[in-house]
């Protein structure tokens, strides 16, 4: 195997993505993962170039198994994207969020710290929501945090001791700030899985509030793009905001959807399925709008990303009708499609 780029959290949605385009380009890869209910080895199967490739069943908060990987595979870089990642399950239970966000990073840091290679990179993966709501405008690098959700707060925080452990101990490391991601492999739980298989199902779409609350999406194949870009060209000690294209509230997204569906899977009743959207209670704490300025990636690593929001919904929709047993399973096991994140029950 040639020396390895670690991947925490690879057999996520993003991971999983991730992974996959860095073995097609020629790179070897190890995944650690503590296959949580959004860990999913079925997001890794049949992957090209397998020999150059290893999957790690552990946690980041183990630190003794990070210093034992990092010491006997020698990795040239390790991009963490390891998270509770879903805002909805951190409103009804923050402990985890704050083990894995916060204190995992906090071990796979120490770790790192003790490990000694030429060359190093550590990639960290954090979010828009780390800013808060951006009422007008977009966000740049330099925007306060202002973290409103438990999930926000523990990336917030993950994202302050990834700085303070550059700052400190000169760790080499590149801090990345996404905004929405979506595209194949997302869990079902998250808005654009969760719209396309309850329209597949012929349930009810589910839109928070008035549906006016905004957010900014990238195409999961850009994001993972920008990440292999920024491992070869981001400067050490920067951190970059990666916003995709198209900023859009959530009621014209699902209504967008919906057409899209039309097209691929029409209703049996010939009824559209935008007349399956209801609005039901809000989120707590909703932010209501989340934009990222990206213009220094662009100016400076000339980076933008390439799927138009429709080209990539329509591919999305396209994969979730091709690929039913792989969120079927997850469905009948993980998590049946209810509404999370309430602060009472019914
Ligand atoms: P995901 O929930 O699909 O995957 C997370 C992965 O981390 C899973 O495979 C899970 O098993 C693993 N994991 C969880 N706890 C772990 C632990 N203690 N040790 C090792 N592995 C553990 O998440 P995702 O959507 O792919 O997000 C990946 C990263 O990107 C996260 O850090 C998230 O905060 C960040 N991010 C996501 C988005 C988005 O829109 N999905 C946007 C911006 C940033
Ligand atoms: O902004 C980046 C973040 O995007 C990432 O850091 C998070 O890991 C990722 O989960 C995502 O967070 P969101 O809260 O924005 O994603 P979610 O898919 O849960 O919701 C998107 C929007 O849709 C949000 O405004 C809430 C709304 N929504 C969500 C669900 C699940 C609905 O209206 N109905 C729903 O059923």
């Amino acid at each position: 195997m040639k020396q390895p780029i670690l991947v925490t959290g690879g057999a996520g949605f993003i991971g999983s993505n991730l992974v996959r385009l860095l073995l097609n380009s020629g790179e070897s890869v190890i995944t650690l993962d503590a296959l949580t209910y959004a860990g999913n080895s079925a997001n890794l199967e049949n992957l090209k170039n397998a020999d150059q490739y290893e999957f790690v069943q552990g946690s980041i908060t183990d630190q003794n198994l990070i210093s034992d990987l990092l010491e006997k595979r020698q990795p040239k870089a390790i991009i963490h994207l390891a998270a509770e990642s879903h805002v909805d399950r951190s409103i009804a239970d923050a402990g985890a969020f704050i083990k894995t966000n916060l204190e995992g990073t906090y071990y796979l840091l120490e770790a790192t710290r003790q490990y000694n290679a030429d060359e190093f990179r550590f990639i960290h993966i954090s979010t828009d929501e780390v800013f808060g709501s951006i009422e007008t405008g977009a966000a740049s690098e330099t925007a306060p945090y202002r973290p409103n959700s438990p999930y926000a707060a523990s990336k917030a925080g993950a994202d302050h001791l990834v700085r303070a452990w550059r700052q400190t101990y000169g760790l080499p490391v590149i801090i990345t700030n996404y905004c929405n991601n979506y595209g194949p492999y997302q869990f079902p739980e998250k808005l654009i899985p969760l719209m396309i298989t309850k329209a597949i199902q012929g349930n009810l779409l589910p839109v928070y509030g008035n549906g006016e609350h905004t957010r900014q999406w990238i195409y999961v194949e850009d994001h993972c793009q920008a990440l292999k870009h920024i491992l070869e060209h981001g400067e050490i000690g920067e951190s970059y905001n990666i916003g995709g294209n198209t900023i859009i509230d959530n009621l014209s997204l699902v209504k967008s959807l919906c057409a899209i569906l039309d097209e691929l899977h029409p209703r049996k009743d010939g009824q559209p399925h935008e007349t399956a959207i209801t609005m039901v209670e809000d989120r707590p704490g909703h932010d209501l709008r989340y934009a990222l300025d990206r213009s220094k990636i662009e100016n400076t690593l000339h980076w933008y990303p390439t799927t138009k929001f429709e080209d990539g919904l329509r591919q999305t929709a396209a994969w979730y009708l091709d690929h039913r047993p792989w969120w079927q399973e997850l469905l009948k096991n993980r998590y049946k499609g209810e509404r999370l994140g309430l602060l009472h029950q019914d």
